[in-house]
């Protein structure tokens, strides 16, 4: 017989037809009741053993975490909460787990802390919360493809080693193959990288932005969807050393068509997710309520996580300058009582204090900020008539901060190059990216979504180690 999955037998309406499921049990009560999971739904089937005909050292191996093949048939429920269980005739152990084992694990069928799953990342994925966590990243994934798929985008893939830094965004993670205890020195006794691999230093990408637009500028629309490696040391709930970004890039696109096309993109993942993945988040939803009856007022949701999720698709996102930003943090009560512990000065980077004031305080909803001072943003975004701002974009989320970064990129060869000089890029690096900009130049704009933040904002999940299998962070690449 063939194997139904979980999420299927639960619909089926086969009654009185015979079934096979296999998956790992969750629980098996009074020796009667057994719990199967297979993943594929948070929902267990429920199996129902008459003990009598069955042997007893059989099922004294039923216990959670072991995996079973389960025949029998699918009968209507006579509990409530399901449709159907199945009666069980069959049920054959394909993998034993010793209940003393499954009781130091994350396995136990009680309230761990996150913590503690971090540390079981080999197993966590059998809890309910992992198991909706990840069902959902899925998702995500899906419709960022699907998403651009539809709309005639082609997906690109950009090298994850990198010869160039150019980027800037972050510090890099060295790809050698030397000896590191005994590398070949230069005359001035340097580590001689032309005898390395690639014969020149290289790392892994901080983003794939720099090719993409190499692409955008021949196939019009494009987006890469990868992994990205940043080697700063930031312990924060927020930044990981490995993250996943998409990066689309539009040829003819100023700045507004840029957060037009950002907008409807998140908007888009939003509602997919809520048609798509009803059962993870009703589990999610609740499961937040439940934390935040724990908390203190003043630290629980104002909205639920499908009231957030509906939130983002029915109202637009604020837009505002940075210049106005700065007037705004002026004016508010935080600044005035120097609750801030950042300066708020024209010139100087908003502060994720300063962030968090604009999008939970001051407008309660997604903020678009643009048009930043060139000084902190990269050299590649497009300068401003006024010479002292470029038409970067920040997108800002609530309980999130930034999700997106983005620009016109400079289009003009002359002006870029200056850029190159004043911010110490060597021409002779990314030549090929300038090249592109002596033929057929064209206004063009783009933008990363850090994947991980959006995953985040969809489930709820207030750590982005806990929304990706295996996080790796500052002293941690275990598994
Ligand atoms: O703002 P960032 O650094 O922008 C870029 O890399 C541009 N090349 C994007 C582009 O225009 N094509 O990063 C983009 C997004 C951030 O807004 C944030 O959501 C996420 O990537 N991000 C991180 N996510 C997790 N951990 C980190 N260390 C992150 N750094 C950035
Ligand atoms: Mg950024």
């Amino acid at each position: 017989m063939k194997r139904t999955e979980i999420v299927h037998a639960l619909k089926s309406d086969k009654i009185n037809e015979d079934i096979l499921v296999k998956g790992w049990v969750k629980a098996f009560r009074s020796n009667r009741f057994i719990q199967l999971s297979d993943g594929s739904t948070i929902h267990t089937i429920q199996a129902v053993v008459d003990f009598e005909k069955f042997d007893e050292a059989l099922l004294k191996r039923v216990t959670t975490g072991a995996a079973l093949s389960i025949t029998g048939k699918l009968i209507e429920s006579q509990g409530a909460g399901q449709k159907v269980e199945i009666a069980v005739e069959k049920i054959e152990i394909l993998g034993d787990a010793d209940p003393e084992e499954v009781s130091k694990t994350v396995m136990q069928p009680k309230k761990h802390s996150l913590e503690f799953l971090r540390e079981q990342a080999h197993l966590r994925f059998r809890t309910n919360l992992f198991g909706a966590v990840f069902r959902i990243r899925h998702s995500v994934a899906y419709a960022i493809h699907k998403y651009f798929n539809d709309r005639g985008y082609f997906y690109i893939h950009t090298p994850i080693v990198t010869g160039s830094d150019a980027e800037g965004a972050g510090e890099m993670f060295r790809v050698s193959t030397l000896d590191p205890k005994n590398p070949p020195l230069t005359e001035d006794g340097k580590v001689d990288y032309s005898q390395d691999f690639f014969g020149k230093e290289t790392n892994l990408t901080v983003s794939g932005q720099l090719e993409a637009e190499l692409a955008a500028l021949a196939l019009g629309k494009v987006y890469t969807f990868g992994p990205t490696f940043r080697a700063e040391n930031s312990n924060t709930a927020r930044h990981l050393a490995e993250f996943w970004m998409i990066e689309p890039e539009v040829a003819f696109n100023d700045i507004y068509d840029n957060m037009d096309l950002a907008e409807d993109f998140l908007r888009y993942i939003c509602k997919y997710v809520l048609e798509t993945n009803a059962d993870d988040l009703a589990f999610l939803n609740e499961r937040e309520k439940q934390e935040d009856q724990a908390k203190p007022t003043a630290e629980r949701n104002e909205l639920s996580l499908i009231d957030r999720l509906n939130f983002v698709i029915s109202n637009d996102f604020q837009r505002l300058t940075y210049t106005e930003a700065i007037e705004v943090l002026k004016n508010s009560t935080p600044y005035k009582k120097k609750k801030f512990k950042y300066p708020v000065e024209w010139g100087t980077d908003l502060q994720s204090e300063h962030e968090r004031y604009l999008v939970e305080k001051e407008y309660k909803k997604p903020v678009i900020i643009t048009g930043y001072p060139a000084s902190f943003k990269a050299f590649y975004m497009r300068q401003n008539e006024d010479g002292k701002t470029v038409a970067a974009m920040d997108i800002l989320f609530p309980g999130i901060g930034e999700i997106i970064g983005g620009s016109q990129r400079e289009e003009r060869y002359d002006i870029l190059i200056e850029k190159c000089k004043a911010f110490n890029i060597p021409e002779h690096e990314i030549w090929w990216y300038l090249e592109t900009r002596k033929f057929g130049t064209v206004p063009h704009a783009g933008f990363g979504l850090g994947f991980e933040r959006m995953v985040m904002f969809v489930t709820g999940m207030t750590n982005i180690r806990d929304v990706i299998p295996f996080p790796r962070f500052p002293k941690k690449a275990e598994f």
